[in-house]
């Protein structure tokens, strides 16, 4: 039997691919589509804890030792880009803690990278970024209210600094994308309307706002989740803010 040198994973991964794969050349698109993007967790150490995250903040050594190494990671993204990878995302746990980031951040260069922190090290960070030379630079962060920010995580950043970071990224680097991630609680829920305000201040290009995933620390931290009444009003708000809909023309949508 002839050995096997290579495996290909030639299952579809989400319905655009299954339509893809049943157009006159599957072959072409699905393959484009399946090797564009590689996401990397570079480490799941972080120096905040939020009390909702997925990815509950490993920051025991034992654990962090047996993580892929810099250099490691450094040889997986060389090699994805050598089959056609063109947009790397780097997230975590906190990307700015890992240990090599800077060299992991130069591999990156010449394709598109999306970047995921909390920007609590953002500062330090933008001189190097903005002489980095990708093709285009995407720096998403997390936002879970104004003043309610900090009360959702343990070693948080206050919204005023945070979103000062972002309009300087937003200054500094040139033609910097950013985005503001916020998950729904409580008490963010009563704030969404003054964030939409400072997002647009801080020159934020793409807000999403969404229901935690029902993970472990959920559960364990008891999430206090917001009513549907008040989620129903905050999005009639939103929108209402957002594209200009006059009081009252959204009762259709059973908003109100
Ligand atoms: C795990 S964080 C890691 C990147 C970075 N440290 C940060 O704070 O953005 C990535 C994103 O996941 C989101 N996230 C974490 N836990 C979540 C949950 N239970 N449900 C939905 N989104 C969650 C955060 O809001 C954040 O935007």
């Amino acid at each position: 039997m002839e050995k096997r040198t290579e495996y290909i994973d030639r299952r579809p991964i989400s319905f655009l691919d299954l339509l893809v794969s049943r157009s006159p050349m599957p072959e072409k698109f699905f393959w484009a589509r399946l090797a564009y993007q590689l996401t990397v967790i570079v480490t799941q150490a972080c120096n905040m804890q939020c009390t909702y995250c997925y990815d509950k903040s490993r920051n025991e050594k034992e654990i962090v030792k047996s993580e892929l190494s810099s250099e490691e990671i450094i040889k997986i993204i060389q090699e994805a880009r050598s089959v056609g990878v063109r947009q790397i995302k780097l997230t975590g746990g906190e990307v700015f803690v890992k240990r090599g980031i800077k060299k992991i951040l130069e591999a990156c260069q010449g394709i598109a990278l999306y970047l995921c922190t909390n920007g609590k090290l953002l500062g330090e960070w933008i001189p190097f970024l903005s002489r980095m030379n990708f093709e285009q630079l995407h720096i998403h962060t997390s936002l879970d209210g104004l003043d309610s920010h900090l009360k959702y995580s343990v070693n948080g950043i206050s919204h005023e600094k945070l979103l000062e970071k972002m309009r300087m990224a937003k200054e500094v680097i040139k033609g910097v994308h950013t985005s503001v991630n916020t998950v729904l609680n409580k008490d963010n829920i009563a704030e969404l309307s003054a964030m939409y305000s400072q997002l647009v201040a801080a020159d934020i290009d793409k807000w999403t706002v969404s229901m935690p995933y029902i993970v472990s620390e959920i559960v364990r931290n008891n999430h206090p989740f917001p009513a549907f009444d008040d989620f129903a009003s905050a999005s009639a708000e939103l929108l209402s803010v957002h594209f200009g809909v006059k009081e009252g023309s959204y009762a259709i949508y059973g908003f109100k």
